[in-house]
């Protein structure tokens, strides 16, 4: 049979950190109010000169020198965003060329906050059939670029970041299982409702969000598709040693755990320090637990994405 594993992880975040207060000078909220219903203490914010495919770089490079390969080594490459460097070429695609590689098929996969996951699942299938061999997956986003920075209920909750794993063909497991799913009957609740048409915008350019639906649908989800998920790896919910949930809000990750009756050691919370990144913060909170020696060779780490769509899914991966 033939697996994928990850075989290294990177992440990058711009140096800029906002944190609450600044937003408590000229907005009408404060830093108690966000940090107690969202567990959001700062963000990274990118500067203006940095894009998707920037951050996606850097994190790609810490991905491949943990994993000791070199850019050659890639055969496929898949970037999650919702902030795209242009409407074309595909980020994956201008990563491809920043990495200074060819010929590999490179694309995007837009699926806001299940965008790792899904690209994860994605990149694991075709290593699978056996049409590649090592394929470098990333989840970037400057989020920053599609708030409306005047609107306290959303602009206070995002970040900017990417995260990446080098995912290579395995003869051992790796990615047990991933389930995807969508319900596209809400795409109201959470959406970016806006084009470009004759060069001009059309519809709005801002993250439009019904927060407390989004909270209890997210809840919901989370939940259902960990326990197919585990279910579907013939496991139980008693092997997975950290849940890495979408960094969404501290409140919706700990009811998550509580759910599934996980205790709360055993989740990974980085939205305190990087806001909600979307597709990036899966493989940036990964990262980091990767790096600081708490996520081991061996450790079954159950990834969760949920978003715009709406979208949801998980894998369930032996590190
Ligand atoms: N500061 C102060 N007050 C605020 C702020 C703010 N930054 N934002 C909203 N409020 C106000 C609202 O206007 C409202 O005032 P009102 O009662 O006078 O109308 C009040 O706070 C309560 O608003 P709620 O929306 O009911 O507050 P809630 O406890 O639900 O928290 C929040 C809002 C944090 C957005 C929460 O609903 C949430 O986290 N939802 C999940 C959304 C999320 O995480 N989205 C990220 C993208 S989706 C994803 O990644 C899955």
């Amino acid at each position: 049979m033939i697996y994928s594993r990850i075989v290294g992880t990177g992440s990058y975040l711009p140096p800029r950190v906002v944190g609450n207060a600044e937003f408590a000078s000229r907005l009408d909220t404060s830093d108690q109010w966000i940090r107690e219903r969202t567990g959001i203490v700062q963000r990274h914010i990118a500067d203006e000169s940095q894009t998707s495919s920037d951050l996606a770089l850097a994190a790609s490079r810490a991905a491949l020198e943990a994993a000791s390969l070199k850019p050659e080594d890639i055969d496929l490459i898949i970037v999650a965003t919702s902030t795209p460097d242009f409407i074309f070429p595909s980020t994956a695609c201008l990563l491809q060329a920043k990495l200074g590689i060819r010929n590999c098929p490179a694309f995007d996969v837009q699926a806001v906050c299940s965008g790792f996951v899904y690209a994860l699942a994605t990149a694991d299938n075709f290593i699978r059939v056996g049409m590649n061999k090592c394929a470098l997956v990333v989840g970037a986003e400057v989020f920053s670029r599609i708030l409306d920075w005047n609107d306290r209920g959303t602009c206070v909750l995002f970040g900017d970041g990417a995260g990446a794993v080098v995912l290579a063909r395995a003869e051992q497991p790796g990615l047990h299982a991933s389930v995807l799913r969508a319900d596209g009957s809400h795409a109201d609740i959470l959406s970016v409702p806006g084009n470009v048409c004759g060069g001009r915008i059309v519809g709005s350019p801002y993250l439009r969000m019904q927060g407390g639906q989004v909270f209890k649908f997210a809840v919901k989800v989370l939940d259902e598709v960990a326990r197919e998920t585990v279910a579907a790896a013939g496991m139980q919910l008693a092997d997975v040693d950290w849940l890495i949930p979408h960094q969404a809000n501290v409140r919706i990750l700990e009811a998550t755990a509580r759910k599934l009756g996980l205790p709360l050691e055993r989740l990974v919370v980085t939205v305190d320090h990087h806001g909600n990144t979307s597709a990036a913060s899966v493989p940036l909170a990964l990262d980091e637990y990767v790096r600081a020696g708490k996520i081991r060779a061996g450790h079954r780490v159950m990834m969760l994405g949920v978003g715009g769509g709406f979208t949801w899914g998980a894998t369930l991966a032996t590190m």
